[in-house]
């Protein structure tokens, strides 16, 4: 061989060298060898584990969509009755920057219990669920009150088993924040998801004009500025952000990278990014991130869906998160995705105006509980962390 060849191929060696050392320091430091057992209760079968059926209803609750994936639940099972289990809010879980009066919290209450009506039907245990079983929260000692009074007395019947159409939609993911389709919503998806017969109290709109969607956009644009420029918010979502696998592994709440929609080696990529400069995940950064992104979700949004209630009480708001769940369930068996774009309803001094500007509008003197992005989405996205259904257990 020349001297030259001998030469390119030494520095070819060494180029592909130093490429299979970066790839291995990203996946050593995003920690992509490790099993991620924070996905285990995604798994159809994880329900096996369990024998009590409360537990197997409950493994497919915690699946459901919640407030900062925060999973704030607790569950309780009753020692004298084994049909009956307890669901209490988890106050150690509360986000209070973001939601100072715990009602996304309660929404998140609902959702996890209409994952566990589905569930029920379609495992021959249907439940019955009351509300608020031993009095209501006592509002001035908040949360010792989520620790004393559950939200729900949830009591489990006997039937044959249900095929419901729903069921297969609680293992996928309930948060689509990319782009959607400009596609009106047909008659038949438009019906199904302002449907609240069970829910006379709750009204549920689409808004799909041109007009509409461009002035809801703006006001949740603008609400998503404001968000993006109050630090203590942005702090509180950044202390709950999990940059790596063994932080997802260790916590199994809370954000990661999956929720913009990252996946495979971009996943690790981006993992050991913002595990070697956590800075890229906070301050300026953060806010770009934040207002870039939802800017993009804005623009791509062809359908609004908002939910409102007569009363802001607390059954009510655990009402609007069994009729959003049951919404995600049906929206997913009609092939489209939903995101809750939450911060021109939160209740924090710096929202107040647009806060206002959106009741006015949009609100017909009652409190609107959930503000959604629907549409038909060009892509999927991964699935966000979950707990094991034993670490909700009140012992
Ligand atoms: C009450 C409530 C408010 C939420 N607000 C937002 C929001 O403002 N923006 C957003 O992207 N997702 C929002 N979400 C979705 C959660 O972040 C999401 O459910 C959670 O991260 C778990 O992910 P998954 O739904 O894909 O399982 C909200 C969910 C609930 C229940």
């Amino acid at each position: 061989m020349k001297k030259g060849h001998i030469k390119l191929s030494i520095i070819l060696f060494a180029i592909i060298v130093f490429i299979l050392i970066v790839l291995l320091s990203i996946f050593i430091i995003s920690g992509s060898f490790l099993h991620n057992a924070y996905m285990d209760p995604w798994d159809k079968s994880y329900q096996n584990r369990y024998d009590d059926p409360r537990l197997k209803l409950s493994a497919h609750g915690l699946l459901a969509a919640n407030g900062h994936n925060m999973q704030p639940w607790k569950i309780k099972l009753d020692e004298v009755n084994s049909s009956v289990f307890y669901l209490y809010a988890d106050s150690s879980k509360i986000t209070p920057e973001v939601d100072p009066y715990a009602r996304q919290m309660m929404i998140s209450q609902g959702s996890f219990l209409e994952y566990v009506k589905i569930a029920g039907e379609k495992l021959g245990t249907p439940v019955t669920i009351t509300l608020f079983p031993e009095g209501v929260y006592d509002e001035n000692n908040l949360y010792t009150s989520m620790d004393t009074y559950p939200v729900a007395k949830v009591t489990l019947g006997k039937a044959t088993p249900q095929d419901t159409t729903l069921y297969d939609g609680i293992f996928l993911p309930d948060t689509n924040r990319g782009i959607y389709a400009k596609t009106f919503l047909p008659a038949n998806a438009v019906s199904a998801l302002t449907d609240t017969q069970e829910y006379p109290d709750i009204s549920a709109v689409i808004y799909q004009t041109a007009d509409q969607v461009q002035d809801i956009g703006l006001i949740a644009m603008e609400a998503a500025e404001i968000e993006g420029n109050t630090s203590r918010v942005m702090k509180e979502t950044e202390d709950i952000f999990r940059s790596n696998e063994y932080q997802k592994n260790k916590y199994r709440y809370g954000f990661s990278v999956e929720g913009q929609g990252t996946k495979g080696i971009m996943k690790h990529l981006l993992q050991a990014v913002v595990t070697l400069f956590p800075s890229m995940n906070s301050g300026k950064a953060q806010t770009d991130n934040f207002i870039n992104s939802t800017r993009t979700s804005i623009k791509n949004t062809p359908a609004y869906l908002l939910l409102t209630t007569k009363d802001n009480n607390r059954q009510s708001q655990v009402e609007a998160g069994m009729l959003y769940s049951s919404y995600i369930l049906k929206a997913h068996s009609l092939g489209l995705a939903m995101q809750p774009l939450s911060q021109a309803l939160e209740e924090y001094m710096e929202m107040n105006t647009v806060y206002e500007k959106i009741h006015l509008q949009y609100g017909t003197g009652n409190t609107i509980q959930m503000l959604l992005r629907v549409g038909y989405p060009e892509q999927s996205v991964p699935l966000s962390m979950r707990q094991d259904v034993e670490s909700l257990l009140i012992k």
